[in-house]
């Protein structure tokens, strides 16, 4: 069952109290910036911290008692992600990497070797995008009006081209819309293309299967990071087909990627370790690998109908109130708990930073390196005159949107408190003088708590 003061209480984070402006109450944070990173709960830190203070050696490269346990712990990490995204470790590698941009880049690398070219979504986070632009020929596919993938238009450019690739996202991380993965799959594999997934936002919020590799609707590729599944920063992790991975060209050659070298010739190790060159991220991968452990017994199920009850919650108080505009309209069952919006036609610096300094509520604003998808989701059909600035250097106000992403531990309780603020900045109800705050955007010592 799920009991969210139990969960709560699992997540020192939810003790935070900041001053807000004109009080001199400390408010309880209220965050809502999962979409960027997430906090880990007391089992996750305690094992990093136990890690680090018990354990800490390198791996693989001693045979003395601290390396061998540090090992064994790392070699463990591989098994829990396996599991975690129901996948078949003997036709794929599991490569541990730093970020879930590191894990798209490997994708692109690997796949860079082979003919055709990748065709990447509308709605990616850059991350899935330029590192693509980067190693191969992209095309990118449509959108329909609301948002949506276009699957016609997809499946006329697997068509068109040669495709080797079709990059898409597990869910948008400015919509939270969830494209229809295994849907694209099966397409991309009908026309001889694999797919890979940017799971960086899926991966703490709802179940993942990749199915067998022979299976029409697998995921190929699948990347993810901890600090998106409550686990500390630096730790991240790319699934993809062994034969690829051991055929393709090291990610980084260096300490740890080879089985044997001569001053003229270099033995590749397979994969992951083909992949992984110099020290890993161990700890890091440890505490992700406990993160995992913990969603899953928590329940993917159960953490998806909670923050589905307050995404659906959240959208009805929002659509309630005059002067907000929501980007994207989505079934509840087709998105996750990533809210993106604009109150009237104030900047999105302004009511990030109210909400912040006046009730210690943490959203995200701006692009959210997604700009193509923004753009399109604002209307922004002709960008020249904003690029003709951009050229010259000025200092422009980029079009962008306020973001509410909603976690585990999150309250209707906050959600009402949310949507008042929110009402009172729709009727132009702040507080303090933002005028110096929305350029600069630093803290002011108004609101820094002391402790
Ligand atoms: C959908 C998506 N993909 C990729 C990334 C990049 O993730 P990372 O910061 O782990 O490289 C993000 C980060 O916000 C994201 O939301």
């Amino acid at each position: 069952m799920f009991n969210i003061e139990e969960i709560r209480s699992q997540f020192p984070i939810t003790q935070k109290e900041f001053k807000v402006y004109g009080s001199d109450e400390f408010k309880k944070l209220i965050y809502f910036d999962h979409g960027a990173s997430t906090h880990p709960p007391l089992r996750v830190l305690n094992k990093y911290i136990d890690f680090l203070k018990n354990y800490y050696a390198n791996v693989h490269r001693g045979h003395h008692f601290l390396s061998m346990i540090s090992s064994e712990l790392f070699d463990h990490v591989y098994d829990t992600i396996y599991r975690y995204v129901k996948a078949d470790s003997e036709d794929n590698a599991v490569i541990l990497t730093s970020n879930t941009t590191y894990a798209l880049d490997i994708a692109a690398s690997v796949m860079s070797g082979i003919e055709g070219i990748t065709l990447v979504s509308m709605m990616e986070h850059h991350s899935n995008d330029l590192p693509h632009r980067k190693r191969s020929e992209v095309q990118h596919f449509g959108l329909n009006p609301d948002g949506t993938i276009n699957m016609a238009d997809l499946e006329y450019k697997l068509h068109k081209y040669k495709v080797k690739l079709v990059a898409v996202t597990g869910a948008s991380n400015v919509t939270g819309y969830m494209p229809d993965i295994h849907g694209i799959a099966r397409l991309a594999h009908q026309n001889g293309a694999k797919i890979l997934v940017d799971a960086a936002q899926l991966l703490a919020h709802k179940a993942i299967d990749v199915k067998p590799n022979d299976d029409i609707e697998h995921i190929d590729f699948l990347a993810g990071a901890g600090h998106k599944a409550y686990a500390p920063f630096g730790s991240a992790f790319l699934i993809g087909p062994r034969k690829i991975l051991d055929e393709a060209e090291p990610y980084i050659p260096g300490g740890g990627t080879v089985v044997y070298v001569t001053t003229d010739d270099v033995y590749f190790a397979k994969s992951p370790d083909r992949h992984q060159g110099g020290t890993p991220n161990i700890a890091g991968a440890i505490a992700l690998a406990e993160s995992l452990k913990f969603l899953d017994e928590v329940g993917l199920d159960n953490i998806r109908q909670h923050e589905m009850e307050l995404t659906g919650y959240a959208l009805k108080g929002l659509k309630r109130i005059e002067g907000i505009n929501l980007l994207g309209d989505f079934k509840l069952k087709d998105r996750l708990g990533v809210i993106s919006f604009n109150v009237k036609d104030l900047s999105n610096n302004l009511v990030s930073s109210v909400l912040n300094y006046e009730s210690a509520i943490a959203t995200r604003n701006g692009c959210f390196c997604a700009h193509p998808y923004l753009h399109f989701l604002l209307g922004l059909t002709d960008t020249t005159e904003l690029r003709a600035k951009l050229v010259l250097g000025e200092d422009i106000d980029l079009p962008g949107a306020v973001r509410v992403t909603i976690g585990i531990f999150n309250t209707k309780e906050e959600i009402d408190i949310l949507l008042e603020e929110l009402s009172r900045i729709a009727e132009n109800r702040w507080s303090a003088n933002y005028d110096a705050l929305i350029s600069g955007f630093s803290c002011n010592e108004v609101v820094l708590n002391p402790n």
